[in-house]
């Protein structure tokens, strides 16, 4: 049995994550360890809850007692760190829980697993290390680090924390950082589940600044797959960019949006620019299809027909978030 500590996997891509490797993979444990902050929501496991090779914990990566028992009781020999504050504009409303959790947490099990000699600690980092890129050129994995957002800047911390524990200690940390994600219960404070949960309910769509920021969108599965590849097969030290190599300006993926369900291009508002906000994402992964063999499977243009239906077939899931206090923080986002 290989006895895996997953963090954050209640979240978004965590969830999708265990949900998929429990199916592929009857030979690991599972242990999820998540808070259960406002991203963190059980109901996206339910799938996964009865499975006997996974078991959950609910706690804070920032607690040093509990991740060192956890390590002790589960003999836990691999990590993948997906725990984080993940949302950029909380980061500009509020920094201090994303270096508490995003830094000091990562650090917490950095030193865990150094103790316990874990077999491959995996950091999942994000393309928004990088900064921003102008019209021409990608993100490569020597392009150096200019995290732009109080978010990106912890993240970029904690990836740079991951890669000294194996310079200094030996390590077997990994890192891989993926752009956009896109797919089933994702929060709808981020772009597409946002445009999607408004345009049903006929709600106004804030589009920020002029909409031609851009993004490299990827399929939630071709990531996860990425990631177990990384796990499995990675090379201790090293960092693998993941992306689908999928450009789309904002304002393009709202209008498509819109269309698909038949809604009015009156919905779009623009509103005031998200402060320093990165122009243009662009990865390039040919080392991990080079080096590793991945292959994103999902094209855009099926796998968001399928998110939007997911939505449209979910509609429990997401109404208990957006009548919760999802409300409060999306009037003081948005303002109407
Ligand atoms: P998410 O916000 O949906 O989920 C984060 C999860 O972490 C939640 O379940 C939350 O409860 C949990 N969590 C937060 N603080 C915690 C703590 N202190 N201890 C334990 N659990 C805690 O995020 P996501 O979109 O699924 O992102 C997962 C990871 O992938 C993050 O590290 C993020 O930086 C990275 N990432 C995300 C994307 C993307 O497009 N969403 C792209 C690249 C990388
Ligand atoms: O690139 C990877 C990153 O992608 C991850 O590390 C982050 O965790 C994840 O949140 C995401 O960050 P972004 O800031 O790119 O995603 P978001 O969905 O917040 O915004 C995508 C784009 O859409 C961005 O240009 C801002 C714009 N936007 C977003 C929202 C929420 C709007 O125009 N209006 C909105 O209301």
């Amino acid at each position: 049995m290989k006895n895996i500590l997953v963090t954050g996997g209640a979240g978004f891509i965590g969830s999708n994550y265990i949900n998929y490797i429990l199916n592929e993979r009857d030979d690991y444990f599972i242990v999820n360890l998540d808070k259960l902050t406002y991203a963190g929501n059980l109901e996206n496991l339910k799938s996964s809850q009865a499975n006997k090779n996974y078991h959950f914990i609910k706690g804070d990566i920032a607690n040093s007692d509990l991740v060192n028992f956890i390590f002790e009781k589960f003999n836990i020999k691999y990590v993948v760190n997906f725990a984080a504050e993940s949302h950029v504009d909380r980061s500009i409303s509020g920094s201090e829980i994303f270096y508490r959790t995003n830094v000091i947490g990562t650090n917490i099990l950095l030193e865990t697993a150094r103790k316990f000699e874990v077999e491959k600690f995996l950091q999942i980092s994000t393309d928004e290390v990088y900064g921003s890129l102008g019209k021409e050129g990608l993100f490569s994995e020597n392009t150096p680090l200019s995290p732009n957002s109080p978010y990106a800047s912890s993240k970029a911390a904690a990836d740079m924390m991951a890669l000294a524990f194996h310079h200094t200690f030996g390590m077997p940390v990994v890192v891989t950082r993926c752009s956009n994600n896109y797919g089933p219960f994702q929060f709808p404070e981020k772009l597409i589940p946002l445009m999607i949960l408004n345009s049903l309910n006929n709600k106004k769509l804030p589009i920020y600044g002029d909409g031609l920021n851009v993004r490299d969108w990827i399929y939630v599965i071709d990531h996860n797959k990425a990631i177990n590849l990384v796990l499995e097969k990675g090379n201790a030290g090293e960092v693998y960019n993941i992306g689908a190599s999928n450009e789309m300006k904002n304002i393009e993926i709202v209008k498509l949006i819109l269309k698909y369900l038949n809604k009015p291009e009156n919905l779009i508002q623009y509103v005031k620019d998200r402060p320093g906000h990165d122009r243009r994402y662009a990865i390039d992964s040919t080392k991990i299809k080079n080096e590793l063999g991945w292959m994103p499977e999902f094209s855009f243009e099926k796998a968001i027909e399928k998110t939007i239906d997911w939505y449209l077939q979910n509609k429990n899931w997401w109404e208990r978030i957006i009548n919760g206090e999802y409300q409060k923080y999306y009037e003081t986002q948005y303002k109407f």
